[in-house]
């Protein structure tokens, strides 16, 4: 069997959040369980590609509505990552300093035209197509309805759901830079009006996927406008809970973070990494430290923080961290309590790999108030380094988090409402206090095996289950 998993973002060549994150790893995983699996994305002008050679494997032209582009399918000289990587090179589009931008229609339709038209001259094709999420749902369309991708049609494609609420929508009008398709199919693109490439991918995909199941039950409910659909689809829909990458992520090697750990020295190893936090952000070490790493959107709650932080912070019982970037207006608000808590609060606006490692390790507490959570990977690397996770009960999060009062590991909160996080906060700072029953269970937690061991022999399981359809 080999997979060609088809995304936008890859760790480490490209990442804005946990989407690179699987990408990067699952492909590994499913290697070591001897299925062929390779990844295909576009070619980003980043660090990644200035640092590396990479040869051409393919050379041709590709038709977008009335424009034709030159493209290649490039792939590294030299086996410098774990999984092997195809890229897309169309240097007019893709060829960008950045993943997403506000009009992505054109650069990541012409991504999947590229990957369909170069599969069609592959002497062996894939055995599935696995897609990832919007910015590839066309594929599954595409792959059965447009004439020109007829060879393609018998090979089974999987659409995985990393994030419902953004969908990909475009207008009618730019419908013409598919390939030709009968136009009575139309109905399978259109979704309340608009081309919807996230419900044509959930329509015509062989199954559909979530990162989690909790998620899937959540979207089957209220999926910003897909609910019926995927209700409709519920016989090809399953959740699968993301793994995580334990090489990547290891305490014990970590070469980001300031000592590094197990769990049998993991004293020592979590106040080396506290201290060092403390003495970089200005705390003192015998607070607890929580922390907050992310996109701060809607959708993480973060609107809620500055207000949960200005009212715990003026009891000076904890510090509060924060590494994260997105709404501007939040960004200000959660700058400006850095006057005000001076010793106990700090912001890092920015994206930082290397720091969001280093908090992981020396972190008491990790915050994620989330709204929505798909599946959330930061809970994950944070058991992982034996930083105890403060959640909302939602999504992945309620798949992976339980509460210390129902015998778990961890704090989760019903609502996203300032008042629940605040007394979620509470909780844990006076957990905190009990020295003996915290340390007990940050042991504990960097115990949990949250590896894709599990997660990718589920997914090798569906394929297997499609090959036989
Ligand atoms: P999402 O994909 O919705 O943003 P996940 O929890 O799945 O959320 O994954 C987020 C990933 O991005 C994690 O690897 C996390 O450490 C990382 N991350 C998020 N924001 C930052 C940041 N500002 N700096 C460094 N890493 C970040
Ligand atoms: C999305 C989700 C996040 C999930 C990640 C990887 O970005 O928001 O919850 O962990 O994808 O699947």
């Amino acid at each position: 069997m080999n997979v060609i998993h088809v995304s936008a973002e890859c760790y480490p060549i490209a990442k804005v959040g946990g989407l690179g994150d699987v990408v990067g790893s699952l492909p590994k995983y499913q290697e070591q369980a001897e299925v062929g699996a390779k990844v295909v994305m576009p070619f980003y002008d980043n660090k990644f590609t200035a640092a590396h050679k990479f040869e051409s494997v393919y050379n041709s032209e590709m038709v977008l509505g009335q424009d034709i582009y030159p493209y290649k399918i490039l792939k590294l000289k030299k086996d410098v990552l774990d999984i092997e990587v195809l890229f897309v090179d169309i240097p007019e589009l893709l060829f960008k300093d950045y993943v997403y931008s506000a009009d992505d229609t054109a650069r990541f339709t012409a991504f999947q035209i590229a990957v369909l038209d170069w599969m069609l001259t592959l002497k062996t094709k894939p055995s599935i197509i696995h897609c990832h999420d919007h910015h590839t749902g066309l594929i599954p369309f595409m792959a059965q309805e447009c004439y020109k991708y007829e060879a393609l049609n018998q090979i089974p494609v999987i659409l995985t759901i990393h994030n419902a609420q953004y969908q990909g929508w475009f207008a009618h009008d730019k419908v013409h830079y598919l390939p030709a398709f009968d136009i009575s199919n139309i109905g399978l693109l259109d979704w309340d009006g608009v081309i919807n490439p996230l419900a044509a991918g959930i329509k015509c995909a062989w199954r559909v996927t979530t990162v989690s199941p909790s998620y899937m039950q959540e979207l089957q409910q209220a999926a910003n406008g897909l609910e019926s659909l995927l209700s409709h689809e519920n016989e090809k829909c399953v959740g699968i809970l993301n793994g995580i990458d334990t090489d990547v992520w290891n305490p014990e090697t970590d070469e980001f973070i300031a000592k590094n750990y197990s769990a049998k020295n993991i004293q020592t190893g979590k106040t080396a990494n506290k201290k060092w936090l403390c003495k970089e952000f200005g705390f003192s070490a015998s607070k607890p430290l929580f922390a907050f790493i992310g996109r701060l959107v809607f959708e993480k709650g973060a609107d809620l923080l500055p207000e949960v932080f200005d009212e715990i912070l003026s009891k000076k019982e904890c510090n509060i961290l924060v590494l994260g970037s997105g709404n501007p207006e939040v960004e200000d608000n959660l700058k400006a309590l850095e006057k005000k808590h001076k010793g106990v609060y700090n912001t890092f606006i920015g994206y930082d790999e290397k720091l969001s490692h280093l908090i992981y390790a020396g972190a008491d507490f990790l915050l994620m108030p989330s709204r929505v959570e798909p599946c959330g990977l930061n809970q994950l690397y944070s058991l992982r380094y034996g930083t105890i996770p403060v959640v909302r009960s939602i999504g992945g999060l309620k798949d992976t988090v339980i509460d210390v009062e129902d015998g778990g590991f961890g704090f989760s909160h019903q609502e996203a409402s300032e008042a629940d996080i605040l007394q979620t906060l509470n909780r844990a700072i006076a957990f905190y206090k009990d020295q003996p029953a915290f340390k007990k269970t940050r042991k504990h937690i960097m115990g949990i095996d949250h590896s894709w061991n599990v997660s990718a022999q589920q997914y090798i399981d569906l394929y297997n289950s499609l090959k036989s359809d």
